[in-house]
This record gives C-alpha cells, structure tokens and sequence, in this order.
C-alpha cells in the first residue's frame, strides 16, 4: 500500500508543514497530499533531469493529446487549438478575471469558495459579489434565485467549481442543467475549475465537466484543469485553460502576453500523469481518501458540536464549528495541535477545511486531538 507511508515533509520547502513548525500541530490545511507522485511521474521527471539541458522549453509534443485523454475519460472533448497553458490554476483564475472582466465589471462565484476566487476578481480591479450555496436537506446546493437576481444585476464573468472545494460536492446532471438555465440568460462569460476532477470518490458519482453538461454554452465556458490536485503536483506549477470559442482563448492569452512563462517539469510531469498509466495508481489514492473521509466523517459526525456533511469528492471535509462556541475555531484546534483552514478565508467564518491527504495513522492522532478538545468544552 502505497499510502500507509509518508516521507518525512518537516524542516523542508513544505509550504504545509512549515506553517507550524517546531510545534507540535498536524498540519491538515492546505491542500496537498504528503504522498509521493505516482512512480510513472518520477520516473518522466527522472529522465528529464538527466536529459541535463534546461533551456527554454516548448510545451512536449505529446502534452496536448495527454491533456485531451484525460477530458475524454470526463467525456469532454478537447482539440489542441483549445488549450492556452498555465503556470498555475490561479494564475488561470487571475488571467481570466483580467480577460474578461477587469475595473469596473463584476464577478460572481458563490461562498464558501477556494480563497483565490475571492481575491482574484478583486486582484484585476473587479467586483466580486458573493451568492452563499445554501443547504437544503443536508446538501450543498447553488442558490439559483439569488444567482439569477445577481445575473440580472451584470456580471462579466462567473466563477464556478466543480467538484467543489471546499464542500466536496460532486453535482449531478440535473443539478448542472438548472445551473446551466440560469446562466443562459446573461452574457457572462463562465470559468469553470475543475481542478478536483480526477478525485470523485463516491462510489456512482462521476465528474461532469460543465462543457459536457452545458453544451450550448460551450463557446464561452472556459473550463481549467490541472494534474496538481489528483497527482500531487502543485510545485511544478503546470496547468491548463480550454477554451472551445477562438476568441475566447484569443481574449485570454492576450490577458497573459508576457506573463505566462512555463517549466519543461511541469509539462513532462503532466503528459506522464494523465497520459493513462497512472489510473491504476489513482484508483488506489481514491480508496485511500474515501477510507479517509470515512474514517474522519464518522468520528467527527459523532460531536454534537460539529457538523460534517460526507463529501463526494475532492480530499476535503468542511467542518461547521459554529456550535462550539469559541471565537476563533482555527486557534482552538491548533492549541489542540491540529491545524486547519479557517473557513473565514473561504468566505465563510465559523468553518473549518481538513485535509484528508496524509496516512490514516496521522489522520487518527489528529480526530483523536480534536475529539478531547472537544469533549473537554464545558
Ligand atoms: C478549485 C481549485 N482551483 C485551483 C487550485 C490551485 O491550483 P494551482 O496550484 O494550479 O494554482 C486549487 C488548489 O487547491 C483548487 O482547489
């Protein structure tokens, strides 16, 4: 089992162990795995080292096709005229608030969000206005209504994510195709992340990228993927924005004429990682999250205090702290030696965001932290 171990990430370039370093916290917060890429990825990466010439690099020849294989097990068609490369999804989020939006327009995406979808709009001079999901029988779900209302308001540019972080919601056709109705209506143009697409891990759901669902709003979706989330590899800052309608895509590289430069180990890592030989690989990281989410879900769910919906993908659990009754939630579970994003950075104080990518064995020491701290509230 590959991922009953973790090498040791302390006293490195760890952006998530050095948050609290030389304390003893667990760190459960930003989202990365502590696991090794795939031995496919290293081995790639390996060769390119000893390749030992590291001059400018073009995009390998095989990376548009790896990219287009690994829509296509999404259903969603990809021609390499499409893609627009990026060094990072955020600097995708920023460049397409820059494309299409800019001073004076408005932005919506809905709350709670990946902090980036928050401060990018603004980043570009834009507005950004938040619809909060609402919860309607114990799931996760877009607030049409208000989304329609804010549409009708003006927007240049809508933010979405699917599979949703921080909920780990996966939404489902019918609930994409009203998303779809919605939007119909107005003029903006949609980005969707879909960053999380490769971790679905509840067992009958699958990834449906907007493009797939929404068809007739295909010319101006601009859907981001990456294979950082589901390989582990958000330091070699590669991903990619597909944007079917020429303009589109002319409108957002214009966006990034001398911002965008990309690193040859990104893109050998990603023809490697989604080119197919690491799905086996990937099945056994999502039965590892799912155990995870489970094991975590479970524990959490029996705190009276806590509120934890199951999630259906991504390797998230949004934790709702507002009955505990503490100020700052994030501050009583680092004192309790674990440390987790505070929901406040998702637009959404009073929750907290745990990552589930460590070993079980760290995941148990961590609920088991959180489970005395709780139970020790009077
Ligand atoms: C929805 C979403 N988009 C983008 C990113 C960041 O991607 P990148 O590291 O490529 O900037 C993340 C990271 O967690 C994410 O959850």
């Amino acid at each position: 089992m590959p991922f009953d171990q973790a090498p040791d990430r302390r006293a490195g370039d760890s952006t998530k162990w050095n948050r609290w370093a030389g304390r003893d916290v667990i760190p459960l917060w930003v989202a990365d795995l502590d696991f090794p890429a795939p031995p496919a990825v290293q081995a790639a990466l390996r060769a390119r080292v000893e390749h030992g010439v590291f001059g400018y690099p073009d995009p390998p020849p095989a990376l548009a096709g790896a990219c287009a294989a690994m829509l296509a097990r999404h259903g969603a068609p990809c021609a390499p005229e499409w893609i627009t490369w990026l060094p990072s999804l955020v600097v995708g989020l920023n460049l397409c608030c820059r494309a299409f939006a800019g001073p004076g327009h408005r932005v919506i995406t809905t709350t709670p969000i990946y902090p980036p979808f928050l401060t990018a709009p603004v980043n570009q001079g834009a507005e950004c206005v938040r619809v909060p999901m609402v919860e309607r029988a114990g799931r996760w779900e877009h607030d049409l209504e208000r989304l329609r209302a804010e549409l009708a308001a003006g927007c240049s540019c809508v933010l979405l994510c699917l599979p949703h972080n921080p909920l780990g919601r996966c939404f489902g056709l019918d609930e994409l195709r009203a998303l779809a109705a919605v939007l119909a209506d107005s003029q903006a143009v949609i980005v969707s992340d879909e960053a999380w697409a490769d971790l679905v891990l509840e067992p009958g759901h699958r990834h449906l990228p907007f493009a797939v669902a929404a068809p007739e709003l295909a010319a101006r979706i601009v859907t981001l993927v990456s294979p950082a989330k589901a390989f582990n590899l958000p330091g070699l800052r590669l991903g990619a924005a597909i944007c079917p309608d020429r303009e589109v895509g002319r409108r957002l590289r214009s966006a990034g004429q001398g911002l965008i430069e990309l690193n040859a180990f990104g893109m050998h890592a990603a023809v490697a990682a989604w080119d197919g030989g690491c799905q086996p690989w990937l099945e056994e990281l999502r039965a590892h999250l799912r155990a995870n989410r489970d094991l975590a879900c479970a524990r959490l769910g029996r705190l009276s205090r806590l509120g934890v919906q199951v999630p259906e993908a991504t390797a998230l659990v949004w934790i709702d702290c507002r009955g505990l009754g503490v100020a700052d939630p994030e501050r009583f579970f680092v004192d309790a030696g674990v440390g987790l994003m505070p929901g406040s950075w998702f637009g959404a104080p009073g929750f907290l965001r745990m990552n589930l990518g460590c070993t079980t064995a760290l995941l148990d020491q961590a609920l088991g932290r959180m489970e005395r701290a709780v139970l020790g509230l009077t």
